[in-house]
């Protein structure tokens, strides 16, 4: 493909944008395929917008830690024996080794390569085998520190230099999920996976009720059929539909008493983009944090939070199975979808009626404002920076 189909893709956004619902299509196959689309997203996207890492609870004591990786850059997300919760560059002032890995307690992060140790207030506090000199001083380096911010009891990272604060973009989302308490539930699942599809593929999958019943039909339409699917009008930072619960089922545990018996009977179904999309219910909630590995392979942090602290191990169990056994048909489809979308006999389809696929032309939209100008800026001249 040339720069011209690249432009192209920013115009079909920006055309999209312009027509009603009733006139929705899916995005060309060149969208999902072409690596140098990923290259913009990742300027435009995950290096710029409020990424979600994972849960507050993950990191509860001071001293805890987990890594994560935006795009490319790797980020510890750590509790500081201060109590307040930080992101730092992952990356070693020595030479550049990751430092820390996986997840754990420690009060000072040391590099496996040659020993260097931090605080867990990101300072350089260790440089064994370094003599004193003049063109160094230790207390002047630290690990570079990224704006976090917690909402709802999810962490998000921005790797942008001031990012506008996150709370006031998801105002109105606030108002629909707040009677849930998220920020009360308690992670009871955790999961990490690299599934070989285009991260846009996953988002749209969760994002979308109109699979619900056909592909689901013996996990979730029981409980959320594509028929109890609405559409609610999407922000600047967030989109989102109503799944409600078919009411023949008593949900299994009661939720926050702050519920009303409608919003009881109906699980959010939110995006943050570009990386989290949450299924918020009362008793229970999902959610995945998004990250594109490269065009064709997503990896995916999943995860249950359960409101109340007794909920019993095996409807625990019962809940990650159902979860388990959803995921993995939604993985199924998108495995294929992705081959599908590499031949050169796909071509764009028209959407079902906004309560099924409305959140996927809400998603164009977004990607309209946040990538499209970048792609149609793309240049055709030699050596023309990208
Ligand atoms: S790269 Fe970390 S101590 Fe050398
Ligand atoms: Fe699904």
């Amino acid at each position: 493909m040339n720069d011209a189909a690249i432009r192209d893709l920013g115009e079909t956004l920006a055309r999209y944008s312009q027509l009603p619902y009733e006139r929705a299509w899916s995005m060309p196959r060149a969208f999902y395929t072409d690596p140098r689309v990923l290259n913009h997203e990742a300027e435009s996207l995950f290096l710029r917008e409020w990424i979600c890492v994972g849960r507050e609870e993950e990191v509860a004591k001071p001293g805890d830690y987990f890594v994560f990786r935006i795009w490319k850059e790797s980020v510890v997300i750590m509790r500081g024996k201060d109590g307040k919760l930080r992101a730092f560059s992952n990356v070693c002032r020595h030479r550049g080794a990751l430092i820390a890995s996986g997840s754990g307690n420690r009060h000072l992060l040391l590099c496996p390569y040659h020993n260097w140790s931090y605080d867990t207030l990101g300072r350089l506090v260790a440089t064994p085998g370094i003599d004193p000199r003049d063109d160094f001083d230790r207390a002047d380096c630290r690990l570079p520190e990224f704006a976090c911010t917690i909402w709802h009891g999810f962490i998000f990272v921005s790797l942008a230099d001031n990012p506008q604060p996150l709370a006031p973009m998801l105002t109105e989302l606030e108002t629909l999920v707040r009677p849930y308490h998220l920020e009360e539930m308690k992670l009871r699942y955790l999961a990490d996976e690299v599934w070989p599809v285009n991260w846009k593929c996953l988002v749209e999958n969760f994002m979308e009720g109109y699979h619900l019943t056909p592909l689901h039909r013996e996990t979730l339409h029981p409980v959320n059929p594509s028929r109890l699917c609405s559409h609610f009008p999407p922000g600047d930072a967030y989109f989102g539909y109503n799944a409600g619960f078919d009411p023949s089922l008593p949900r299994s545990q009661g939720g926050h008493p702050d519920l009303s018996d409608a919003e009881a009977a109906n699980c959010v179904m939110a995006a943050i983009p570009p990386g989290l999309v949450i299924g918020c219910a009362g008793d229970y909630s999902s959610f995945l944090c998004v990250q594109p590995d490269s065009v064709d392979h997503v990896r995916v942090k999943m995860g249950l939070i359960f409101f109340g602290a007794d909920w019993p191990q095996e409807r625990v169990d019962w809940a990650v199975d159902l979860f388990q056994r959803t995921m993995g048909e939604d993985k199924e489809v998108l495995v294929g979808l992705m081959q599908g979308l590499n031949s050169r006999h796909q071509r764009p389809g028209p959407l079902a009626r906004a309560d099924l696929e409305g959140p996927t032309w809400d998603f164009y939209k977004y990607l309209n404002r946040r990538l499209g100008a970048a792609l149609r800026a793309v240049s055709d001249e030699v050596g023309a920076p990208r």
